[in-house]
């Protein structure tokens, strides 16, 4: 894939190409390529391609206003892309939403339940919209297995954020879906809740659910199986955050030395062209940057100079997605993040 091609989307269609036979379909829950969406005559999300394959824990990254809820939303059927095809659940994604609206669980970004109704009333509520038999012994079986006992009678909308993440997560899974969409399910939860929840999504995940899941968190970034990052309505890299990183072609630096100098610093190498990324990790100041020569150079100078010590550190995640943020404009230099798999079929087409 050339530069040109990435910045015009056409990314979506070059990956198009997946198997549509009937093991593909098995395989892959989401399939979706070039899913196009515009709000007022401005596009959102530009040819966006995706697959999820059954039981993946899928991450989808990106920041505020980069297309992940408008994606969620044409996947599970609610919106309707300008463009593009696929199936979730091997149902068409523009003739069968209603199919696929019957059988996700959708985990919206806003607390979407009743403050005014208990945690048992929600629950059996949500079990009666999906005509469940026997509604409200499910909800009390269901709080039950999700830990929800001691909290059943509390009004939903006194909960801390923690428990009504927990509540709405049980809320999405009562009607036992197959495919769960979560919308930034964690965002302001503790890190105890956090945990707990995440919990909660691999258990679901080793019972045969499959999980695309969108969060700003990059601890919860590394929890999933395989990642896509969003940015502008465009997937810039995917694959297992390993590989991502990998891929990434960063080196990094931790320098040490006293804080008030490394203060200085900081403000001076965010110029230096070697270094494009500098920000603090405990005491030390971190630095990372794709030219490895030069930012060992750099940071050797610099650290000569000033009396510091540095040593070579592994470039976080944060640093990867940042990086790709910065390089948004020359698309070039990321493809390389691009699964191998998917290179080779965009060689072949
Ligand atoms: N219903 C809507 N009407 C107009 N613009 C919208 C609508 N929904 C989303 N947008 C815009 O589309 C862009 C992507 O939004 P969204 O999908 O919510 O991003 P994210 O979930 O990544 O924060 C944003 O600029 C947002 O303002
Ligand atoms: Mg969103």
């Amino acid at each position: 894939m050339t530069a040109d091609t990435a910045a015009s989307g056409k990314e979506g269609d070059a990956r198009a190409e997946g198997p549509a036979d009937a093991a593909g379909a098995a395989e892959y829950v989401i399939d979706v390529r070039n899913l196009r969406k515009s709000f007022a005559g401005r596009e959102v999300v530009h040819g966006i391609a995706l697959k999820v394959r059954r039981g993946e824990i899928y991450g989808f990254l990106g920041p505020n206003g980069s297309g992940k809820t408008t994606t969620i939303r044409m996947l599970c059927g609610l919106l309707t892309p300008d463009a593009g095809e696929g199936h979730c659940l091997g149902y068409d994604i523009l003739r069968e939403s209603r199919q696929i609206k019957l059988h996700v669980g959708y985990m919206t970004q806003q607390f979407s339940l009743y403050a005014d109704l208990t945690v048992l009333e929600n629950l059996a509520f949500m079990a009666r919209v999906h005509g469940m038999p026997q509604p409200l012994a499910l909800a009390r079986k269901k709080a039950e297995e999700m830990g929800l006992a001691d909290r059943m009678h509390q009004l939903a909308g006194t909960l801390s954020g923690g428990w009504k993440q927990r509540l709405a997560l049980t809320a999405c899974t009562l009607h036992e879906p197959e495919l769960l969409l979560l919308d930034e399910p964690t965002a302001g939860v503790d890190p105890r809740a956090r945990r707990d929840f995440w919990n909660s999504i691999h258990a679901l995940a080793a019972k045969g659910v499959t999980v695309l899941v969108s969060t700003h968190y990059m601890d919860e970034a590394e929890r999933c199986h395989e990642l896509a990052y969003i940015y502008n309505g465009r997937i810039l890299a995917r694959g297992p955050v390993r590989r991502i990183m990998a891929e990434s072609g960063l080196f990094a630096y931790a320098v040490s030395g006293p804080q008030k100098r490394l203060e200085a610093l900081a403000e001076r190498l965010q110029k230096e062209n070697a270094v494009e990324i500098a920000t603090f990790r405990g005491e030390a100041l971190h630095l990372a940057g794709r030219d490895r020569e030069r930012l060992q150079a750099t940071v050797k100078e610099i650290c000569a100079h000033n009396d510091l010590s540095c040593q070579p550190a592994e470039p976080t995640l944060e640093d990867v997605f940042i990086h790709f943020m910065n390089t948004a404009g020359g698309r070039a230099q990321i493809t390389g993040a691009i699964a191998p798999d998917e290179k080779a079929r965009e060689a072949g087409s």
